[in-house]
């Protein structure tokens, strides 16, 4: 008999994380999804059955640490996490000096912190188990220091540097630890962006991306390649050159 499969994923109600949900939905798959949206999560999860998955939903904010990990180690004691992807995250309203400020403070508790709180504690039983995968979800704006959002960037670039050193760390244990860096996808979070959005793609295209870098066990896994490329360059030309060429993308986000 094939064994089951445990796949938790936060951030599930909606955009990049309801589509890697369905991706990933099948029979013999194990799904827990997580978010704060009850309503949007039922829908997602009955798409997921639909596609043959047996699904649980945890109602949880990935800022509450202690209450996260004890809903993490109950499900993973009922029913064992073989991947988690670490998708829940936040970019905020822009603005002036104080909006940013305040921003950045958001977006680190979320997309970073958050993110810790989600993989961290399933360490210890991957580790017994010898086996594992522990996905983040970065950004390619963590090549790019964004003056429109510097806690954004800040946030995806300490998180994509966490993955890969605890990418280092682990995979001696047989746990396998990917970032993966989109570009722009539209989905509610980037219909609140204002400004230029090159190679657009749909969250379900993104999801496969996701989907086969993670098969692959890429190190990072970014999209699409030829912004990729641009953001990666962008940390390596000189002040004035990164200047001008981000000059392009600068921006603005709307409330929520
Ligand atoms: N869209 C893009 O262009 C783009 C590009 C690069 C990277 N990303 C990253 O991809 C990830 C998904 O983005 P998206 O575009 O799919 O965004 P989205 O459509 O706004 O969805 C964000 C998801 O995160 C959940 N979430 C937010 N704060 C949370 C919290 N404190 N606790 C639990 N869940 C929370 C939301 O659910 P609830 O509101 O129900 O809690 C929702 O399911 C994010 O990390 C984002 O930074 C997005």
């Amino acid at each position: 008999m094939t064994p089951r499969r445990g796949v938790l994923i936060t951030g599930a109600s909606r955009g990049i994380g309801a589509a890697l949900a369905k991706a990933l939905a099948a029979e013999g798959v194990d799904l827990t999804l997580v978010a704060r949206d009850a309503g949007s999560l039922e829908q997602v999860a009955a798409a997921c059955r639909e596609r043959g998955a047996e699904v649980g939903i945890l109602c949880c904010d990935t800022r509450d640490r202690d209450r996260l990990r004890g809903l993490l180690l109950e499900r993973d004691a009922a029913c064992p996490i073989d991947l988690v992807v670490a998708n829940a995250g936040v970019a905020l309203e822009t603005g002036d000096d104080a909006a940013v400020a305040e921003a950045s403070y958001g977006e680190v508790e979320v997309n970073l912190l958050g993110s810790l709180n989600t993989i961290l504690p399933l360490v210890p039983a991957m580790r017994g188990r010898g086996r594992g995968q522990l996905a983040v979800v970065s950004s390619l704006a963590a090549f790019a220091p964004l003056p429109d959002s510097p806690g954004y960037s800040a946030s995806k670039a300490a998180l994509a540097v966490y993955g890969l050193a605890l990418r280092d760390r682990l995979a001696p244990s047989g746990i396998r630890v990917n970032v993966i860096c989109p570009g722009y996808i539209d989905t509610d979070m980037g219909s609140r962006y204002r400004g230029w959005r090159p190679f657009l793609m749909s969250a379900d295209k993104a999801a496969a991306r996701i989907v086969r870098g993670l098969e692959r066990n890429r190190a990072v896994i970014a999209f699409p390649q030829p912004l990729a490329l641009v953001a990666q360059l962008s940390t390596l030309v000189p002040e004035p050159v990164r200047r001008l060429g981000l000059s392009g993308f600068r921006f603005t986000i709307d409330r929520h």
